[in-house]
């Protein structure tokens, strides 16, 4: 047995004081945020602690590299880019930070609407190249959010939290996840299948996890059920849209517009056909991305790593059952 304190890799930049909550017990060595799988895999080696976005898959290979590995601290809500069950095998405890970027997330959604239904960045363009004038060009008319019809597709804590915005705003709500019955607490919304929520909604708006089911939850076949005038809002991962079926949609006029905070591929490479459509607003993943959310990940990400690293039940625990 050895007194050498436990060691924690911390493979993104953390505020001084979240730095000496971690070095108050454990010995911390940076690994670059840019880092590739390669030169992490290399860093982990003598690792008892990692704590990490979700930008490289965390499976097996890390795991493998890494035998004294105790926690896997995500930050982030999102966990598709970790294998939970082969971290599972080993024993190794997997966090992420739910709750606290909640509102953020619902914030973003509720912006790329407003953005999308007064037409915010065209109208901002034409200002800023000089025009102004009405005669010159009429505005392109946007719509009123009050009384419209919001899908939300995926019911868990953001879903809920945009729901109960749309509905002060005065949209009408709908909801469908993998369970039909209301969560507790949810605000009462109708629920419809799928397909059904997808031919009512004006907007629709996906808040589900990235799993195999929800893989290309939207895909050609879903798009058609839409509404030629309806906006398509996705902050929740990419893969969750067919994105070439979507880029159909939208060059054929099957759809008024999508919003993407999220895309299959992140970066798009410069010939991703979506970066050409004007009716396609896109924006860098950046739902949680106020000082203020991306701090409290950041602190809850470290406090799940310093517990399992004193043997205490860290707080947001994805296979709490390696703690037994
Ligand atoms: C999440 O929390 O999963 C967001 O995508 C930010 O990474």
């Amino acid at each position: 047995m050895t007194n050498e304190k436990p060691l924690a890799c911390i493979c993104l930049p953390l505020e001084p004081e979240l730095e000496a909550r971690i070095e108050a017990s454990c010995r911390l060595e940076h690994i670059s945020w840019a880092a590739s799988l390669d030169v992490l895999v290399e860093a982990v080696r003598d690792a008892d602690g990692l704590l990490i976005g979700n930008r490289l898959p965390i499976g097996e290979e890390v795991f493998a590299a890494a035998p004294k590995l105790r926690v896997l601290a995500g930050v982030g809500v999102g966990y598709d880019a970790f294998d939970v069950a082969a971290a599972t095998k080993r024993g190794i405890a997997v966090s992420n930070t739910p709750d606290v970027l909640t509102h953020a997330v619902a914030d973003l959604v509720l912006g790329l609407l407003f953005a999308v239904s007064r037409s915010l960045l065209e109208n901002a363009e034409y200002v800023r190249s000089g025009g102004w004038s009405h005669a010159a060009r009429p505005p392109r008319l946007g719509f009123d959010v009050r009384g419209r019809t919001l899908g939300v597709v995926g019911m868990g804590r953001i879903g809920r939290v945009v729901t109960a915005r749309a509905q002060a705003l005065g949209m009408r709500t709908l909801w469908n996840d993998v369970f039909s019955e209301l969560p507790a607490g949810a605000p009462q919304s109708d629920y419809r299948e799928l397909t059904e929520l997808l031919r009512e909604s004006d907007v629709v708006s996906l808040h589900t996890d990235l799993n195999p089911t929800s893989h290309q939850l939207i895909s050609a076949d879903e798009l058609a059920c839409m509404q030629p005038h309806a906006v398509l809002i996705n902050t929740s991962r990419g893969p969750v849209v067919d994105q070439t079926a979507l880029v159909e949609a939208l060059e054929a006029g099957r759809l008024a517009a999508c919003a993407l905070d999220v895309l299959e591929q992140e970066p798009p490479a410069a010939d991703d056909p979506i970066l050409a459509l004007p009716n396609a607003l896109l924006v860098p993943h950046i739902g949680s991305a106020t000082e203020q959310t991306r701090y409290a990940m950041r602190e809850l990400a470290v406090r799940n790593l310093l517990a399992v690293l004193s043997g205490e039940p860290p707080p947001t625990c994805l296979n709490p059952e390696v703690l037994d």
